[in-house]
């Protein structure tokens, strides 16, 4: 494909057409450089904001490389894309965030805790199963969390294994068995990391679940956290991005336990859902960190304007159709309050739909505003189906 753009202007390639990809491209129209996103869907979240939409497949050989071999760099909102067609393009001298060796790693949980082993980087003790009857060996290892070494996303692909009998249900695939860690915070940082090795990292983010339901209730930044803990946590999550060698932006997640011991849990290799505060709450959001990071400009500035609160906006439960926002208006007039609606047509439960971010300096306004909007906004099915139908 021949692709026309001024001389001086970058063409840059995005990988997924999701709210990660549309939120990238906000920020990419402050700067010299133009935009090319491939997805399967041609009403995907990212695909009226950029200058040039592929439709193909992601995870497809040919679609990726043919994407691909026109631009000078190639970032991606998701991991489970071609990254053998990466390879190809990375030698023919397409810049690649994150590269495809380190992207290779991250995307298989399997290699990627042999990466943690392998470079002394804590994380919970694990075994590697390659089907469901090699759990059997491991009952003197429970509790334990069993996830596919490939292809889960969001939870899905992880379940925690507690007594003999739940190994029956575990996964028949590669995959991880992992130590259950007795979590007290969950906590991630963002980092960047530029073409010459330079850093720039996120104040840290706690993300506060719902224990009885186990869903993520809101995120909180700064993390409430110890400062020797936070040091600890910067100094892995660093010495975690010094071994991955690639440029790009890397959201590490992490667990402290009840001893205040840390643990990282995993590493997305792209812009992540922990940063979204980042927009309105730091000088330079992840976004636009990501656009310096690959087009050469100075890595910007990370620091917190405000501390922040993130709310994610999923769809109802029992709610499938065209999206509704109902209580959108009464939000709407709160201060310090923005609204981030990723423009899907079709809500499903769970399914994420927006995000609201709150600034303030106070830690209590935040956590109220943000049940405030919990309990107010809610994303409906304009005609919502019936059960069964
Ligand atoms: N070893 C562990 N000990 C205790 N809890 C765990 C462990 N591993 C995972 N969990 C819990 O399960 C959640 C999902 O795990 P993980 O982050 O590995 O999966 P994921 O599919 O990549 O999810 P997501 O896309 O939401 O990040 C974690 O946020 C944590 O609450
Ligand atoms: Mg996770």
């Amino acid at each position: 494909m021949i692709y026309f753009a001024p001389m001086s202007m970058k063409k840059i390639g995005i990988l997924g057409g999701g709210q990660l990809g549309r939120m990238l491209l906000q920020a990419a129209a402050n700067y010299p450089v133009a935009t090319f996103v491939m997805e399967n869907d041609a009403l995907c979240p990212a695909a009226h904001l950029c200058h040039h939409f592929t439709k193909g497949d992601i995870t497809n050989f040919e679609d990726v490389y043919n994407f691909g071999k026109g631009l000078d760099g190639i970032t991606i909102e998701i991991e489970n894309v071609n990254d053998e067609a990466l390879e190809r393009l990375e030698k023919e001298g397409v810049k690649i965030y994150p590269n495809p060796a380190a992207l290779k790693i991250i995307k298989n949980k399997i290699l990627q805790k042999q990466f943690y082993r392998d470079n002394e980087i804590p994380s919970s003790e694990f075994f590697i199963t390659q089907k469901a009857s090699d759990l059997e060996q491991y009952q003197h290892f429970l509790p334990a969390v069993h996830k596919l070494a490939m292809g889960g996303y969001d939870g899905r692909g992880v379940q925690v294994l507690k007594t003999s009998a739940d190994l029956q249900s575990g996964f028949n695939e590669p995959s991880v068995l992992e130590k259950m860690v007795d979590i007290k915070k969950e906590i991630a940082v963002i980092i960047a990391v530029n073409e010459k090795g330079e850093h720039a990292m996120y104040p840290a983010v706690d993300m506060v679940f719902d224990q009885r339901l186990n869903l993520l209730e809101y995120q909180l930044s700064p993390a409430q956290i110890a400062e020797k803990v936070l040091w600890k946590i910067e100094a892995i999550a660093t010495k975690l991005v010094k071994h991955l060698k690639s440029p790009g932006i890397f959201a590490v997640e992490l667990f402290v336990d009840k001893n205040d011991q840390v643990f990282v849990n995993e590493t997305a290799p792209r812009v992540h859902n922990s940063g979204h505060h980042t927009i309105e709450g730091n000088f330079s959001s992840q976004f636009d960190m990501l656009w310096r990071v690959m087009l050469g400009y100075p890595l910007g500035c990370t620091e917190a304007i405000l501390p922040a609160a993130i709310v994610n906006l999923l769809g109802a439960e029992g709610n499938s159709g065209e999206a509704c926002y109902e209580g959108l208006e009464e939000i709407m007039k709160l201060d310090n309050v923005f609204i981030h609606i990723y423009g899907k047509k079709e809500t499903r439960p769970g399914r994420k739909m927006g995000h609201v971010t709150i600034l303030s300096k106070e830690k209590q306004e935040l956590i109220h505003q943000a049940n405030r909007i919990k309990n107010t906004l809610k994303v409906t099915a304009a005609m919502p189906q019936k059960e069964g139908l």
